[in-house]
């Protein structure tokens, strides 16, 4: 018997290797449409074109931006990445030139909107943060304890930002903005989670979004903010939440419920840890959590 295949086989598979050979493409290439989305964001151009207030043309928006003359022909082929990720619709204008509006992916994007995202997308793709993906293997590899953020710049993300108010304070922003958005829905959809409680804290609560959009909505709810001393003494000053300094790895303050938002990776895990060691020692206690990055709920 021979171990050839057959022409279908080989059909097939010569099919399935182009398909695999696209995605792995897709894969290696995808910091393309992130570097792009930043360098947009880092031009205002979703602001430009809010300003308009009608579809925009690239020679339009280069008569407003400070692009380089001999850098101008490459300004189209961010605007058709951007397009094709979503961020931007294109309509022929009358001289046949594409031009550009906002779509909703955009419009959070916008440095005025309550709601704005711009300081999360600039935050997470700054190169301090990014550079940190390009040494997994060597971490994985490497003795030293402690997550990637150490390995590469020498202490960790909140010790760095208690050593260095402008990197706290641009930290302390980009979370909040999330936060800040994220919460509407939060309180909006997910309102049960916080009926018939008195107390709560939000551990890790940055400073303090996410306690004042409950204590916004739920009046009678006596919120208070736990995080790292460094990041409570940053706290805006409001009569609707109380800070406290401390580690959530040594205590807690006892509330009601214990409140967490942070992404959905560490999420589970800080769940875990509260919920055996904070709450199993305070029996009644609610713990409710949020992961950013797919906007899901626990809570029990
Ligand atoms: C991903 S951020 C989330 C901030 C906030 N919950 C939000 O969503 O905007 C994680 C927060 O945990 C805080 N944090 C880190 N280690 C901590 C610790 N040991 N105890 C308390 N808070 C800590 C950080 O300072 C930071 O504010």
């Amino acid at each position: 018997m021979t171990m050839g295949i057959s022409t279908a086989e080989a059909a097939s598979s010569a099919d399935e290797m182009l398909l695999a050979q696209t995605q792995v493409f897709h894969h290696v290439m995808a910091h393309v449409g992130s570097m792009s989305l930043k360098c947009v964001v880092e031009l205002d151009i979703p602001d430009i074109i809010h300003a308009h207030g009608r579809p925009m043309t690239v020679s339009g928006l280069l008569s407003k931006l400070p692009v380089s003359y001999n850098k101008a022909p490459f300004l189209p082929r961010f605007m058709r990445i951007l397009t094709q990720m979503g961020y931007f619709k294109a309509q022929k204008a009358r001289d046949e030139e594409d031009a550009y509006s906002l779509t909703p992916l955009s419009t959070i994007l916008l440095k005025n909107s309550p709601i704005s995202l711009r300081a999360w997308v600039l935050g997470t793709l700054s190169s301090h943060m990014t550079v940190t993906w390009q040494f997994l293997s060597a971490w994985l590899q490497s003795e030293m304890p402690g997550c990637t953020h150490e390995f590469e710049h020498g202490k960790s993300l909140w010790d760095l930002a208690s050593e260095n108010h402008e990197f706290n304070s641009m930290l302390n922003e980009f979370m909040a903005s999330d936060t800040r958005f994220l919460m509407k829905y939060v309180v909006e959809k997910c309102g049960e989670a916080f009926e018939g409680l008195r107390t709560l804290v939000d551990v890790g609560g940055g400073t303090g979004t996410a306690a004042r959009a409950i204590a916004e909505a739920f009046p009678r709810l006596k919120c208070t903010v736990y995080d790292l001393p460094h990041v409570v003494a940053c706290l805006p000053e409001s009569p609707l939440v109380d800070a406290i300094g401390g580690s959530m790895f040594e205590s807690v303050p006892e509330a009601d419920a214990v409140f967490l938002k942070v992404n959905l990776s560490i999420c589970f895990f800080l769940m875990l840890f509260l919920n055996t060691y904070i709450v199993g020692n305070n029996q009644g206690c609610k713990c409710i959590g949020y992961g950013s990055d797919m906007a899901f709920a626990i809570y029990n």
